[in-house]
């Protein structure tokens, strides 16, 4: 047995150079000469925040790393799955953390705020180096007073924040991954044509509630039986590349058809053994989603609370530029849109025996 590598006897404050981390709270307050009590609060919470962006990123990186091969290996899986779920842990404390800084009161904050401008959270560099990660676009950015989001930065600051951009997303290395899914070509085995079929099957059934319902007004029964028509034409779009290109052309789907296909069947198959990681993965993409924007949802509520309908100190409209701002800076959208497209277990193909061989754990018998 060989020895465990070692170093010198760690003294626990040099580890954690914890007297450059705790001599950083600096009160602007102070330098008029009258600090004031809750700008403390103010700022550990802010470095908080980074702290845990420098976590979240570190954890990203190490998904985007695991995500490029060409082959993803199931041990790659299994750690990115657990990296992800570290996120989502981390983003319920953001979201809590917010209501750690609401026990100072808007007239507290009025003590200081005047020393902030025009600094604000809209230069955090960590936040935007996140949101390129994970695949917000350049074209997403909503333009505060004409300008780039990345103007009010510092000339490094831009370039880093300008160079994240270039760089592969979470987004795109998911969608490679998703199109390179094995199980969509399978010979003789036309799956789409038998979902094709168990979907007509599903809304004729529906249909058919609707025209025999005796609960419904003529028009309102006409009006619901007019709805599956749209219907049908949202499904054909998950069948016909050109369909579901013209929706990627106005903005309605971002992934390419293969990949959204490929997530579609994840999500249907999700029972088999080999798709439980894959479908485990695209849950979590949706929690990070889910997490980020209830953050961004939160805060656009404490500003309300804190400056009403003020500006903010960065130069936005406020509050409502960041609910605007959330809106914009959804990534996986075409992830909460596979529900539309599910079917019940009972009307889903059986998969030819050769595709629930791979799909199976090796030591399992068929
Ligand atoms: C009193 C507390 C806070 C208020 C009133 C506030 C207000 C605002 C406002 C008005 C904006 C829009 C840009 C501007 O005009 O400045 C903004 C952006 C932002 N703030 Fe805060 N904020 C607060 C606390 C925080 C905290 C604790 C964080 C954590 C890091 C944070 C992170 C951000 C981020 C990342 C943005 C950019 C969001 C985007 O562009 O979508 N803020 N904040």
């Amino acid at each position: 047995v060989g020895d465990l590598p070692s170093s010198e006897p760690l003294y626990y404050s040099d580890y954690l150079q914890l007297d450059r981390l705790l001599a950083s709270q600096r009160l602007a307050s102070a330098a008029g000469g009258q600090p004031v009590h809750d700008e403390m609060l103010f700022i550990i919470v802010h470095q908080a925040y980074e702290l845990w962006f420098k976590q979240i990123l570190w954890e990203l990186d190490e998904v985007a790393r695991l995500l490029a091969p060409a082959r993803v290996a199931e041990t790659a899986m299994l750690r990115m799955v657990a990296r992800l779920e570290r996120i989502t842990e981390i983003q319920k404390l953001l979201i809590e953390q917010i209501s750690v800084l609401e026990t100072m009161t808007p007239l507290d904050f009025l003590e200081f705020r005047n020393f902030l401008i025009p600094a604000s959270g809209f230069q955090s560099v960590q936040f935007r180096l996140i949101e390129n990660r994970l695949g917000v676009r350049p074209e997403d950015r909503l333009k505060l007073a004409g300008n780039p989001y990345t103007a009010a930065l510092s000339e490094d600051d831009r370039r880093r924040v300008e160079e994240s951009e270039t760089e592969t997303s979470i987004f795109q290395l998911v969608e490679a991954w998703l199109e390179r899914t094995p199980f969509l070509d399978f010979g003789d085995f036309h799956f789409w044509d038998i979902y094709r079929g168990a979907v007509k099957q599903l809304l004729e059934h529906d249909q058919r509630v609707v025209a025999t319902n005796p609960n419904l007004s003529e028009p309102e029964r006409q009006s619901q039986l007019a709805s599956f028509t749209q219907t049908f034409a949202l499904y054909e779009a998950v069948l016909d590349e050109t369909k579901h290109k013209a929706l990627v052309a106005a903005g309605e789907r971002r992934l390419s058809h293969r990949a959204f296909q490929a997530a579609l069947f994840i999500n249907l198959y999700r029972d088999e053994p080999a798709l439980q990681e894959p479908f485990r993965l695209l849950t979590l993409l949706m929690d990070i989603e889910q997490g980020f924007t209830t953050w961004r949802y939160r805060h656009a509520l404490m500003t309300q609370r804190m400056i009403g309908r003020r500006v903010g100190t960065g130069g936005s409209a406020g509050a409502a530029y960041l609910t605007r701002s959330a809106d914009r800076s959804r990534v996986f959208m075409d992830l909460f849109q596979l529900s539309t497209f599910m079917i019940p277990r009972s009307l889903l193909p059986p998969l030819p025996i050769e595709v629930e061989r791979t799909m199976r754990f090796r030591f399992e018998e068929l």
